[in-house]
């Protein structure tokens, strides 16, 4: 089927993560190859949009980007209505629109996490834009699909640290909390955690009782374990008050680092994974889903849908209104097999 007269635009925003070229490819090789549509990436997100920076992406520039981390297009943590110029910010709203049409374009892709879904309604709401996203983030937290890509990846990649960890825990006896993304939710450390076999996960979404921790590190010690891995989640919190983090101590994982060694009297280090998290060639699983929802994404243009992002459910790619998935965050509900397993592996959750 080909309807030869469609162009369509495709950008990434917000954190990058493993599989955005993948999903970048799936998209422009199905609308170019199956539909015969002309197509152009943004530069650097929706400020790239705003700017008119764009480059035509041709099969040369989609050949050899499968296995590759990042995004060939950069990205940025722009906002559409609020994009900084110096010191101050603009509306991009109808510069965005202004240059949608000078393009004479049909539809607009956008790949990105919560905050990107939410830029991609506000657009659809306010301009005339037909629009379709994608949901990425290594987070795994976009509300409306079973799975994003980058997740996967960033599980490998934690699971794979906390697996050394384990070694030098072992030979030093020590106590080895280890930070992991996720500012809203554990997904990555309870899956990473589960993984990895930490002793102790701690998630945003089960505050913490620092007591609960000690004791389950001094249980250990006392019979005979000698190390601890501990998983953190950045934004994991206590429920005490007085043990969030004081302002010479940036996070919740230096603070409870601290404290642990306060506490236990056992020697403790802190590793932080950081953005190493999501650098590097994107796992199998990633590749294919975001090929999935990519070429999926192209077949709904096509069909001339809009107003909807791909998501996964139950392995199949389907569209979901964005109206449904904007400002919703996917949390790990407290009766989710992730969290029973660990539980029924007596597994501390810091409660
Ligand atoms: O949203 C994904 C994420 O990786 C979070 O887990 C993390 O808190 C944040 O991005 C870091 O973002 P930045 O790239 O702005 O440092």
């Amino acid at each position: 089927m080909t309807n030869g007269s469609k162009s369509i635009g495709i950008l990434t925003a917000g954190g990058d993560c493993q599989g955005l070229n993948a999903a970048i490819r799936g998209v422009a090789k199905t609308a170019i190859n199956q539909y015969g549509m002309q197509v152009i990436g943004f530069l650097d997100g929706f400020r790239g949009l705003a700017e008119n920076r764009y480059e035509r992406l041709d099969g040369e520039k989609l050949s050899g980007i499968l296995t590759l981390g990042g995004t060939i297009l950069g990205t940025s943590r722009d906002k559409p209505h609020k994009i900084a110029i110096g010191d101050k910010f603009i509306d991009a709203i109808s510069q965005a629109e202004e240059n949608y049409h000078k393009l004479h374009l049909d539809a607009l892709v956008c790949i990105g996490g919560g905050g990107t879904q939410k830029n991609a309604l506000r657009l659809l709401k306010k301009t005339d834009m037909n629009i379709i996203t994608l949901p990425k983030t290594i987070d795994n937290d976009v509300w409306g699909t079973d799975l994003c890509f980058g997740y996967d990846t960033a599980v490998e990649i934690a699971t794979e640290a906390i697996d050394r960890l384990h070694s030098t825990a072992s030979s030093h006896h020590r106590v080895m909390v280890v930070e992991i993304m996720g500012h809203n939710t554990g997904w990555l450390t309870a899956a990473s955690g589960l993984a990895g076999g930490a002793d102790v996960v701690v998630i945003p979404e089960i505050p913490y009782d620092i007591e609960v921790i000690k004791n389950a590190l001094i249980e250990r010690n006392r019979k005979g374990k000698r190390f601890s891995i501990v998983a953190v989640a950045e934004g994991a919190r206590p429920k005490d008050e007085n043990e969030i983090p004081n302002d010479f101590e940036d996070s919740t994982a230096v603070h409870l680092t601290h404290r642990l060694a306060e506490l236990t009297g056992l020697e403790t280090r802190l590793t932080s994974l950081g953005h190493v998290m999501r650098g590097g060639s994107p796992t199998a699983a990633d590749r294919i889903l975001a090929t999935k929802l990519g070429t999926k994404a192209a077949q709904l243009i096509a069909e001339g849908q809009s107003g909807v992002m791909v998501a996964e459910r139950a392995g199949y790619a389907v569209p979901v209104p964005l109206e449904e998935i904007a400002g919703n965050r996917r949390i790990i509900e407290d009766d989710h097999p992730l969290l029973e397993s660990l539980r029924n592996l007596g597994i501390c959750l810091g409660v």
